[in-house]
């Protein structure tokens, strides 16, 4: 049986009460904190950075799972690391060198994964598979919390889930941007395992009522 995991993305949270917030969804049933990193450069947003990485940390007991949206990459793994990520993941037209890229987050101890735009091919996976612990499909262009799901991305969810069949490593295979308690179920369908949800949860009142409702959904 598939273990299904709820990662709110920090993005819509309340940022003048962070430790609050992140202590609070992770009663309401989190899995995973999903931390955006946006750089003004390889996307049209400013967001945080390992300070705050840092400063949530001792707040949550669950990985932290950092997304970065940065380009360069290698220079702010370190610091990410150092900042207590648990998993990292970067876009690999954002890395010269995604080999390199990817052990450098492996050497400092982090899980290692390639977040792949609606438009990017899944073929950069294709030498770099026994480096990979997480696939991250994004079903919204990256830069804003908000958007709305792009259905044309599960037909490509269900490719990584072949890709990771396949390859019979254990590899998480998360989705991104646009996930409603109504549409969780057809991402689950197509692969996936992980599920971040930014303004769904963190725009709701109840963040309990939400993830609780995630949960059925994909139960049944
Ligand atoms: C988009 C970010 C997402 C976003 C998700 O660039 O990577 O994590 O915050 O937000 P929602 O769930 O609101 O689409
Ligand atoms: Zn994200």
């Amino acid at each position: 049986m598939t273990t299904f995991r709820i990662a709110p993305s920090i993005l819509s949270a309340d940022f003048a009460r962070l430790g609050e917030e992140v202590r609070n969804v992770v009663s309401a049933g989190a899995d995973i904190i999903h931390f955006d990193v946006m750089d003004n450069h390889y996307v049209p947003n400013l967001t945080i950075g390992p300070l705050v990485c840092q400063a949530i940390r001792p707040h949550v007991d669950v990985p932290i799972d950092v997304h970065l949206m940065v380009k360069p990459v290698d220079r702010i793994i370190p610091d990410f690391a150092k900042a207590g990520a648990n998993i990292i993941t970067f876009h690999p037209e954002a890395s010269d060198h995604i080999d390199r890229s990817l052990q450098l987050i492996r050497d400092h101890g982090c899980k290692a994964g390639l977040v792949f735009n609606p438009a990017t091919p899944l073929s950069y996976l294709e030498h770099v598979m026994d480096k990979i612990d997480m696939i991250l499909i994004m079903s919204v262009n990256p830069g804003f919390g908000g958007q709305s799901f792009i259905p044309q991305v599960l037909k490509k969810i269900a490719e990584a889930r072949r890709l990771i069949d396949e390859s019979g490593r254990d590899i998480l295979l998360e989705v991104d941007g646009g996930i409603k308690i109504d549409n969780i179920a057809a991402a689950a369908a197509a692969g996936a395992d992980t599920f971040v949800a930014g303004s769904a949860i963190f725009g709701q009142p109840d963040y309990k009522a939400v993830i609780d409702a995630m949960r059925a959904n994909l139960a049944k």
